[in-house]
């Protein structure tokens, strides 16, 4: 399987910062892994357009689950194909937070992007308060259970593991317990999936930068990270892709 380096731009970056994917893809020609950047909505079109014929993919951080209709400020995932996206990230915290959104709500969008041809990369991960009550495996257990789509295979679906309390915070939980983690991850997988579980890219996601990325890509069953802060300047993020290329 190859692996995939994903940056999560959030609210960040207007056309000025499209000089980063520029600078990113001049950088990596040819990863080992997979590339893609999610910036805001604004620039997916825009970054498309900058990464064509390049190794680079662009990808959305949310869509709907209706096609289409009366959602004011919403948009599809046919919307985000058409303005050049092929991921998109469906039920990040802050998402889950700052929206309420239900793991209801997320396989809903997935089932959406998937059958739009999107890849779905669908987060989950527990709070700090959950983690010091042992509730870890529980929570992020009932959040897989929840949110992935029907239908799901290694081709359209990318899991993502971020513990809220590890993102923006320079926090990340040890090695062991991300390892605990993300083969609780493909044991929890296969059964709702079968031997498909096993080519799904597992990606660990909060305060990855490229100084712990080697040690963090070397723990089993971790194909990948998602990427805040350190994928907003080209230098940082392309340091996790060589990380992640040479691992
Ligand atoms: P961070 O964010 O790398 O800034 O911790 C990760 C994420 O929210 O995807």
């Amino acid at each position: 399987m190859k692996k995939l380096a994903a940056g999560n731009w959030k609210m960040n970056g207007t056309a000025a910062a499209l000089e980063e994917a520029r600078a990113l893809t001049a950088a990596h020609p040819a990863p080992a892994c997979e590339m893609l950047l999610c910036p805001p909505a604004t620039l997916i079109a825009r970054m498309a357009e900058a990464a064509r014929g390049t190794a680079l993919m662009v990808g959305g951080q949310d869509c709907h689950a209706k096609p289409s209709g009366a959602h004011t400020g919403d948009l599809s995932a046919a919307m985000l194909r058409d303005a050049g996206a092929s991921h998109v990230i469906l039920g990040h915290s802050e998402r889950r937070t700052d929206h309420a959104e239900t793991d209801a709500q997320v396989r809903a969008k997935a089932e959406a992007a998937v059958a739009e041809g999107l890849v779905a990369i669908v987060c989950i991960g527990e709070t700090e308060a959950e983690r010091d009550a042992g509730q870890t495996l529980a929570v992020i257990g009932r959040q897989l259970d929840g949110s992935i789509p029907a239908g799901a295979t290694a081709a359209n679906l990318v899991i993502a593991y971020e513990p809220v309390w590890a993102i923006g915070t320079g926090r990340t939980p040890t090695l062991a317990e991300i390892g605990e983690v993300h083969s609780f991850l493909r044991d929890r997988l296969r059964g709702l999936i079968g031997d498909a579980a096993d080519g799904v890219r597992l990606l660990y996601g909060g305060s990855v930068k490229p100084s712990n990325a080697a040690e963090i890509f070397a723990i089993p069953h971790v194909d990948g990270a998602l990427v805040g802060g350190a994928s907003l300047k080209a230098a940082d993020f392309g340091g996790i892709v060589a990380a992640l290329s040479a691992a």
